[in-house]
């Protein structure tokens, strides 16, 4: 898109209903009109913006909101977060700025704090392993419950995990469901983990890979519910982390669902920095969801 000396690289994500502005230069003041219209035009009910220090000013001067910061996301530099929320008949009265359950994922996020948390703690129980790479040197530690095992997802895994996410999402902002877009992806820039127990998959996590800029987003994390609360999924994070350390990643960040209990204290409970909320960011769940912003230098 060009718009007078102005340039944007911006995503149409009609799923979750809004634009994203990965990137611009020159004058935000240029892009901000062009982006209302076309967001009116497409009935997109947010724009974010995802902007370096030095050009926040932009999205600022154009009443943007500041809504989290993603720290280091570009090679230890932050990535601040700006939103609009345009107005018009999808979303009267700013509907779509208005965050539902905010009382409630402020408790969350107190309750995550309140504890006391050493940053980059590593969780009480290392896993096994099996797989050649970093997970060797797990092999040292404690291991697992016997008939637990983690371990890097291959193509054979594609149709199980599939179904375990759409059993587990009733919505998602990816289509995880879809083997093909898990087998796509895990060849491409996700590192997906999971754990299994006795040849089943019960817990599953990735993190998503930006090489240029040596960030991870850890993301798609999901235990089954009879397995939940014995440290599984704590575990694929601390195994993420430690793959990506292994492959020089600085940083990681998630963007989780600010009403899940146990997502916002997995991350707080390893030195996440609570850093942000994102609101009716994605469709995941039953509808627009707010998303808490938590980050983690690697090194
Ligand atoms: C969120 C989820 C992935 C957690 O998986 P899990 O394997 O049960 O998590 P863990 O057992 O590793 O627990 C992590 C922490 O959360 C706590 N926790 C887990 N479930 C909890 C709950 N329902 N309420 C309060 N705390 C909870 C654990 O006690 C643990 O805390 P600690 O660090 O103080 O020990 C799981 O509940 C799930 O799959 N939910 C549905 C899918 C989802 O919403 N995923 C998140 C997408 S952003």
């Amino acid at each position: 898109m060009k718009v007078l000396e102005s340039r944007a690289e911006i995503v149409f994500d009609y799923y979750n209903r809004r634009i994203r502005v990965m990137d611009f230069t020159g004058p935000f003041e240029e892009i901000s009109g062009t982006l209302e219209a076309l967001a009116k035009a497409e009935e997109l009910g947010k724009i974010i913006v995802y902007t370096p220090p030095e050009k926040r000013h932009g999205p600022e001067t154009c009443g943007y909101m500041e809504e989290g910061i993603i720290r280091g996301y570009y090679t230890r530099k932050d990535c601040h977060i700006f939103s609009s929320y345009p107005v018009f008949s999808c979303y009267p009265q700013n509907s779509r700025r208005i965050s539902f359950h905010e009382e409630k994922e402020e408790q969350i996020v107190k309750n995550c704090l309140r504890k006391d948390r050493k940053a980059g703690k590593l969780p009480q129980k290392p896993v096994d392993s099996r797989r050649n790479g970093s997970w060797k040197k797990q092999k040292e530690k404690i291991p697992f419950p016997e008939d637990y095992t983690l371990r890097p997802a291959v193509q054979a895994d594609a149709s199980a995990m599939a179904s375990i996410y759409c059993q587990g999402f009733q919505f998602y902002p990816t289509p995880l469901h879809m083997e093909s877009y898990l087998l796509k992806t895990m060849y491409s820039n996700v590192l997906y983990l999971l754990v299994e127990k006795q040849g089943k998959i019960v817990s599953l996590a990735s993190a998503e890979m930006d090489s240029e800029n040596g960030s991870a987003e850890i993301t798609d994390c999901l235990t089954v519910p009879s397995e939940r609360g014995k440290g599984l999924i704590k575990e694929l994070i601390v195994a993420l982390e430690k793959e990506l350390s292994a492959r020089n990643f600085l940083s990681a960040y998630t963007l989780c669902r600010a009403s899940s209990y146990g997502i916002n204290t997995a991350f707080a409970s390893l030195g996440y920095a609570y850093t942000g909320r994102l609101v009716n960011n994605c469709r995941i769940g039953r509808g627009f969801e707010d998303m808490n912003i938590w980050c983690k230098m690697l090194k």
